[in-house]
């Protein structure tokens, strides 16, 4: 599947994963759900962060856009571990799920606007193919292990800067 094409479709998940929470009660559901939201969530910034970024990074001239999607993925994990930590205290929960949705949604248009026009002006599309393939395999992988690399924060400074030289 086109690189862009899957990076998208997740985009879709996770945003109607967060719009079900919103609307949950303390439970059994919610709980399962935020789960759920969490692996896809994680998995999708880790392939993002492993095999997209840097390639755009390494073949633009810009780097800004990329940095501040570092950034902003260091900013979803700390507010996802706020959710986490609200799921039984409902009107704290719906609060903080609500500036996750926020902030999600943000970062999902400045990708759209300034990350995946770069992809697809320095990758063809068997590249971007070929990106896709390796992308869903990781994330399948990342999803199903639910190890997603909290270390990866402690990465993220490093990789701005390299973004922006
Ligand atoms: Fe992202
Ligand atoms: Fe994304």
């Amino acid at each position: 599947m086109d690189a862009i094409a899957l990076l998208e479709e997740q985009h879709a998940e996770v945003m109607e994963m967060m719009e079900l929470l919103k609307e949950s009660s303390p439970g059994r559901e919610r709980n399962e759900t935020f789960k759920k939201l969490q692996r896809a969530l994680m998995a999708h910034m880790v392939i993002e962060e492993e095999l997209l970024y840097p390639v755009v990074a390494s073949r633009t001239e810009e780097g800004e856009p990329v940095a501040e999607g570092y950034e902003e993925h260091s900013g979803a994990r700390v507010s996802m571990t706020r959710c986490a930590r609200a799921l039984k205290e409902d009107d704290l929960f719906k609060v903080r799920i609500g500036v996750l949705k926020e902030m999600i949604s943000h970062h999902v248009k400045e990708e759209r606007e300034a990350i995946l026009p770069q992809v697809r002006q320095v990758m063809d599309a068997n590249e971007r193919k070929e990106l896709g393939a390796q992308m869903k395999a990781l994330f399948e992988k990342v999803r199903r292990t639910g190890r997603a690399g909290a270390g990866l924060n402690r990465k993220t400074t490093a990789r701005e800067l390299r973004a922006l030289s």
